[in-house]
């Protein structure tokens, strides 16, 4: 089985979410049993040098609407499977999609370029390619190119990581892109109330769509999760189904993490401590055997941050610890920025930090994730492999990933034990961090619960096994 795994992103390259970890680790489990080609941009802020990528001396044009653009393909010399297209058009800026979140007009062109280039540069080095991987509406256009202008026998597998972002663009775009009016301008298919929407496409003209969670996979199809293609997954739901994400089991390990200051593992768990007690001392947060929560990720309003901003001014009375590590929109970075230092018991850090980050999950009891919708999430399973509970909202793959610990009797073997809330308001929100403040009080059965997230099983193992049926 030969794989082309397409993406926008992959860590450690290049990330700006969570599709770049499921782009690093899903293709390395499935090296073990399959041959994986990743194609990904080579954005000017990958560290070429570092990462030892280097040109592969093959160049070949794009003409799009009278317009040459020229692709330089680069691998690494290490795994000589991960190839780079270098064009600057897609690669030469700062940022992957955004500048400073407002989109770059000409996404629409770049991600065209980069399509065109994934199907051209298979062709060209005459890949034998079984299956084609696309992910998300920058790589979506793949699909519809596949279909109506290359006519290829490849099965094409589209992941939906988010269906909030869509790729939507003016219809002339069908020109500069040497679209097929006829063809691809539908209402079923690329047409979006008179616009185009990539991700539309991807869904008409994929083979097999997936999306990051069994849960996810019933959210879209519904009003409010689907943001506006609902009707469009539901008429095309015989193709769709969900597929819950992995982590890395090599780069969330506990017991060899580089970045946290003491490693432990199941049998060592009580070494876990020494953590929390170093990263207290380092943030200037005092009495660490108080309950430490944590908040790790993207500020932007699908993570909950807005229950996050409101309840600190409850939780600055509580006997906890609670240390956020984040940045994103400007709105919130600006909102986090005037709360640092506010609180004795409350440290705000603003920036994407990998090492702290680790150090977060080596030391938290428990992570806040009061997601508005989560379609996998990755950090509840980090957390659990670092032996800590999160507390969730019960909404996509958080959901099928974690079960409150009040309800165990609806507990499945790859569910690990947490606080999940239903409702998205502030008082069902407070309600289970009081419901989680309580547990810790039993320090027995909260070592437990922690004990048994440690030996949950989010790896790749099972979920690699699920992409290998549909791929074939
Ligand atoms: C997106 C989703 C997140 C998911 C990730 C990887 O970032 O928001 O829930 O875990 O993609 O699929």
């Amino acid at each position: 089985m030969n794989i082309l795994f397409a993406s926008s992103e992959i860590f450690p390259y290049a990330k700006s979410g969570g599709l770049a970890d499921v782009a690093q680790s899903l293709p390395e489990e499935l090296r073990k049993i399959a041959q994986v080609y990743t194609m990904m941009p080579l954005y000017q802020t990958v560290d070429r040098q570092n990462y030892n990528i280097v040109f592969s001396d093959f160049s070949f044009d794009i003409w799009l609407h009278g317009i040459r653009h020229q692709i330089d393909l680069y691998k690494n010399a290490n795994n000589p499977y991960e190839l780079f297209l270098y064009n600057p058009i897609l690669c030469d800026r700062e940022g992957l999609y955004h500048d400073n979140y407002g989109d770059f007009g000409d996404n629409h062109l770049r991600f065209a370029i980069f399509s065109y280039g994934v199907i051209e540069t298979m062709l060209k080095l005459q890949l034998k390619i079984n299956t084609i991987h696309i992910n998300d509406w920058q790589t979506a256009l793949i699909a519809l190119l596949a279909k109506t202008k290359y006519h290829l026998s490849q099965k094409i597998v589209f992941t939906i990581h988010n269906i909030a972002y869509q790729g939507i663009f003016h219809k002339s775009v069908m020109n500069e892109l040497e679209l097929n009016w006829q063809e691809c301008f539908k209402s079923d298919r690329f047409e979006y109330f008179d616009q185009v929407n990539f991700l539309k496409a991807g869904i008409f003209y994929s083979d097999v769509i997936t999306t990051v969670s069994p849960t996810y996979a019933n959210e879209i199809q519904t009003p409010y999760f689907g943001h506006t293609l609902d009707n469009m997954l539901i008429t095309n739901n015989y193709k769709l189904t969900g597929i819950i994400n992995g982590i890395s089991y090599d780069v969330f390990n506990p017991s060899t993490d580089e970045y946290i200051y003491k490693n432990y593992d199941k049998q060592t768990y009580e070494l876990k401590s020494q953590n929390k007690v170093k990263l207290c001392k380092e943030l200037n947060l005092a009495e660490p055997h108080r309950p430490l929560f944590v908040f790790i990720g993207r500020f932007t309003n699908q993570k909950g941050v807005d229950l996050i901003v409101q309840s600190l001014h409850l939780l600055k009375d509580f006997e906890i610890n609670v240390a956020i590590l984040g940045s994103g929109e400007k709105y919130y970075n600006g909102v986090f920025s005037k709360l640092v230092d506010k609180y004795h018991n409350i440290t705000i850090k603003i920036g994407y930090d990998e090492a702290l980050a680790r150090k977060f999950y080596a030391s938290a009891d428990f992570l806040l994730m009061p997601s508005v919708f989560e379609p996998c999430g990755l950090n509840q399973m980090i957390m659990m492999r670092y032996g800590g509970l999160p507390i969730v909202a019960r909404t996509g793959g958080l959901r099928d990933s974690v079960v409150d610990f009040t309800d165990l009797h609806h507990h499945n073997k790859h569910q690990g034990i947490g606080v999940t809330f239903d409702e998205h308001s502030m008082f069902w929100y407070m309600h289970a961090i009081t419901k989680a403040i309580s547990l810790y009080a039993n320090q027995k059965k909260y070592i437990k619960f922690a004990k048994h997230n440690m030996s949950v099983d989010n790896s790749w193992k099972t979920s690699a096994k699920e992409y290998l049926k549909v791929y074939k």
